[in-house]
């Protein structure tokens, strides 16, 4: 264990004592058999999330292989497990039986002579349909993934394979006939994404290819055929295309259902760095066509980000997870390209986002995702704060004088009488660090400035500017839901139409939330602050 002097563990054990429950979420297993180790403080820790998975150690990037089985949710993940940057991928692994608390496993896939595991998919096949269940009848779990192999030259060769899984995908076997698609051409080509289409009864995968993503079909997961590809100058293409996503939503209040493609790109994202785009539109089976309302808004501007803010990246659907309302379920890497490997953490390194739904709308403005938190949050809700009718004027303490650590809670606001002024929430420390987010009416955007949050020297492109997200909701009404860990915010604004995440630093827990007016005084008609407990 690192040693620490002694203003490093006052600071500890001050940091300890303002986390009411503050715990290693990696499960709730490992927390009684390690407790002891949990609550060591080393400096490292301070920055642990309350309740966003992290590796216990290592690296951590994009989710993969998400699927839901008998009772649990599966989350494997990019992971090198030797050092606390990017190195030879792995796919970690954790269960789930909510999509908030989190329990590591062993890895479930090392590199091997075709190359280090990249980010994939994986599906229950329930009809055994690719005979790799270990009788007629079982049912197997089939991982697909991407091969990268270093060429030595700077080059790598990416190829995709499979593994599956006899034990709920606990442990993975190879398939012994990878790679199950080849590659002599393509440089970048990688993080196969594969769907039960339905309507067609068959395998459908989506594949990045550079500039564009590909689409394969497939009866049994291990023959796939090439079909189509789509977006070459369509969207953004700031950076190369990776971890895309295809499925079908219900639009919401209707009997119509589209199909959504996700493209990550990095960089070229709407505030630097990496970032993932949505399409709209419809897939025939062989072709994904963009819907032609949608195609002509987002060739006007394109706004179509799952998130604005700078730390969701890579983010994709569980499969075999569907809600009854049709809703599908995500998560993200809660981190950018641009700094993911220098944050001020050591023992290990990045955190994903929560666990979020994804639904359809359509309105006069188009059609729009809306991203929320899942409601297996909601059993997390401890203490709650409330006021109401606040008369705004200049900038207001929103706990009143209390001073509570606000690093695990869920915040709901409501503001109905803003009309032509902006907004500002700040969380604020007693080391004068303050977190500002809110609404500039004179640019209808929303924003989150993390400048002055705390460490950000790092790397100059943490703060470097003040990430914003154009305001699509025409509500007359400004309502969010805020989503506050130790060094993460989830900004939830117009039930889930715009969408900020951010990760920060801070030298102390933050303890004071308050909101000013500009241009405009206003009512804050209710705000509501849950705190959430993880014990
Ligand atoms: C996205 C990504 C993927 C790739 C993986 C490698 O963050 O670059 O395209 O499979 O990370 O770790």
């Amino acid at each position: 264990m690192k040693t620490i002097n002694h203003r490093n563990l006052l600071f500890a054990v001050m940091w300890c004592l303002f986390l009411v429950g503050c715990k290693n979420t990696t499960g709730s297993k490992q927390n009684v058999a390690e407790s002891s180790e949990a609550r060591t403080y080393t400096e490292e820790e301070l920055y642990r999330p309350n309740f966003h998975f992290t590796p216990k150690k290592g690296w951590m990037n994009d989710p993969n292989g998400m699927f839901y089985y008998n009772g649990y949710y599966h989350l494997y993940f990019q992971h090198y497990p030797d050092d606390n940057v990017w190195g030879p991928m792995h796919w970690g692994h954790a269960i789930s039986t909510d999509m908030i608390t989190w329990t590591e496993q062993p890895i479930a896939l090392y590199p091997d002579e075709l190359g280090t595991i990249f980010s994939g998919s994986a599906v229950v096949d329930i009809s055994n349909s690719s005979g790799l269940g270990d009788t007629e009848r079982s049912i197997p779990v089939v991982a697909m993934y991407t091969s990268s192999k270093e060429l030595g030259d700077g080059n790598w060769k990416q190829t995709q394979s499979i593994a599956y899984s006899n034990d709920e995908g606990k442990t993975f076997t190879k398939f012994d006939g990878n790679p199950v698609i080849d590659n002599t051409k393509i440089k970048d080509f990688r993080d196969p994404k594969v769907t039960w289409d339905e309507a067609r009864n068959k395998w459908v995968m989506v594949l990045a290819a550079g500039d564009k993503i590909m689409f394969y079909d497939s009866k049994d997961l291990k023959n796939w055929n090439l079909l189509s590809d789509f977006g070459q100058g369509i969207g953004g293409h700031g950076g190369v295309w990776e971890c895309p996503d295809l499925f079908e939503l219900p639009v919401l209040g209707t009997d119509e259902s589209k199909w959504v493609l996700f493209v990550s790109i990095n960089p070229g994202g709407p505030n630097g760095g990496s970032a993932t785009q949505y399409f709209i539109g419809d897939f025939d089976g062989t072709k994904f066509t963009m819907d032609k309302d949608f195609e002509k808004r987002l060739n006007e501007n394109h706004n179509y980000w799952i998130d604005f803010g700078r730390d969701n990246y890579a983010g994709v659907t569980w499969s075999n997870a569907r809600k009854k309302d049709g809703s599908m379920l995500m998560m993200g890497w809660m981190s950018n390209w641009d700094y993911a490997q220098k944050v001020p953490t050591e023992k290990w390194r990045s955190a994903m986002t929560i666990a979020r739904t994804i639904q359809l709308q359509k309105n006069e403005s188009g059609y729009r995702l809306l991203f929320n938190p899942v409601s297996e949050l909601n059993n997390y809700r401890g203490t709650k704060f409330e006021e109401k009718n606040i008369q705004i004027k200049e900038e207001t303490n929103l706990i009143g004088t209390n001073e509570i650590d606000l690093s695990s809670s869920e915040i709901h606001f409501n503001i109905s009488d803003l009309q032509t002024g902006s907004y500002t929430f700040k969380l604020k420390n007693k080391v004068g660090d303050e977190l500002k987010f809110g609404f500039n009416h004179t640019n209808n955007t929303y924003y989150v400035n993390r400048q002055n949050s705390g460490k950000v020297g790092f790397e100059e492109k943490f703060a470097n500017k003040v990430s914003v997200a154009p305001r699509t909701s025409t509500s007359k009404e400004f309502t969010g839901t805020i989503l506050l860990d130790k060094t993460s915010i989830e900004l939830f604004f117009d039930n889930g139409e715009t969408v900020m995440t951010e990760i920060f630093f801070p030298n102390q827990p933050y303890t004071q939330l308050s909101i000013e007016p500009h241009g405009q005084e206003f009512i804050l008609d209710s705000i509501e602050i849950n705190k959430l407990k993880f014990n």
